[in-house]
């Protein structure tokens, strides 16, 4: 089966899309987006994913032109059409095409468009190596709760860590370890889960705020604050979330192993109640 893409309300193959060289997504980065998983065809959080685009979108003066409610429904009848199963949808909206101007365009139209694609099943955390992480300088704008569409400095980040033969890149903001290039981090620290609160330094991540939630039914102590990099290093765990990687133990951090460089029982824990939740959420 090709690949389809839902584009300003129509359904065609993804090979045939096109978008204007002046939509000022392109030329401006001007646009935010989402990443929603798919377990067995189905989506996992859909709902918080859209309610997270309306906010990206007011954050840039933008407005989703459908209402929550049908934009759910649209993506829910592209999933029968595609042949993906175990996946993600990708949605994007940009400010539209126009003549290119910083100033906004008062006639543009959105371009809002969504497709889905089959994902590799992220490993179990037990299983694998463990992340490495690498620190960065966290150099990015400060409304990191706007799911932006301008991620240069996040994908130099991402880039500089593989290349150096790492998994991922931790952002470092004056000391303090705020997320990383795409996953928040948590760590376990005496015994508490910590996590840099969301805001102006961290996106508020979908599967954050899941585990968070079973964090607390599974009575783990939760504490949203900023830590410091030495803190990180002397954590017993540490494991990054994401839509695509789920929840994935840290090994390294640098040239430093971490904890007991296995994943622990809290990550274990956590990743039992989030699967717990994948099987109640997509049946
Ligand atoms: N990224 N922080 C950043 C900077 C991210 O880009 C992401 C996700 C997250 C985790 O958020 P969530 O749990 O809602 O996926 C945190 C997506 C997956 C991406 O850009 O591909």
């Amino acid at each position: 089966m090709s690949e389809s893409i839902w584009l300003n309300g129509e359904l065609i193959p993804l090979s045939e899309a096109r978008v204007s060289v002046e939509d000022r997504g392109f030329q401006f980065a001007d646009g935010v987006y989402e990443v929603i998983r798919l377990y067995n065809g189905k989506p996992f959080t859909l709902h918080p994913h859209l309610e997270r685009l309306e906010r990206s979108a007011a954050g840039i003066d933008l407005a989703v032109p459908l209402d929550r409610a049908a934009l759910a429904a649209e993506i829910l009848k592209l999933l029968p059409r595609s042949d993906v199963k175990n996946g993600m949808v990708y949605v994007q909206l940009t400010r539209g095409a126009s003549k290119r101007n910083h100033i906004f365009p008062t006639t543009a139209k959105p371009t809002l468009l969504f497709y889905a694609r089959t994902l590799p099943s992220p490993q179990l955390p037990g299983e694998g190596e463990g992340v490495k992480l690498l620190a960065v300088q966290d150099d990015r704008w400060k409304r990191c709760w706007v799911k932006s569409i301008a991620l240069l400095p996040n994908v130099l980040a991402k880039n500089k860590a593989v290349s150096g033969g790492y998994d991922e890149a931790v952002f470092i903001d004056d000391g303090i370890v705020t997320e990383c290039s795409a996953s928040n981090l948590f760590a376990v620290i005496g015994g508490k889960l910590i996590t840099h609160p969301v805001g102006s330094k961290v996106l508020p991540g979908i599967t954050r705020a899941v585990l968070l939630d079973s964090a607390v039914s599974l009575g783990i102590t939760v504490d949203e604050r900023g830590y410091t990099e030495d803190e990180a290093l002397r954590a017993s765990e540490l494991f990054i979330t994401s839509t695509t990687r789920e929840i994935a133990w840290v090994a390294r951090w640098n040239d430093r192993y971490i904890g007991q460089a296995r994943c622990g029982p809290v990550t274990l824990a956590l990743h039992r109640a989030l699967c717990k939740r994948v099987r109640e959420e997509t049946v």
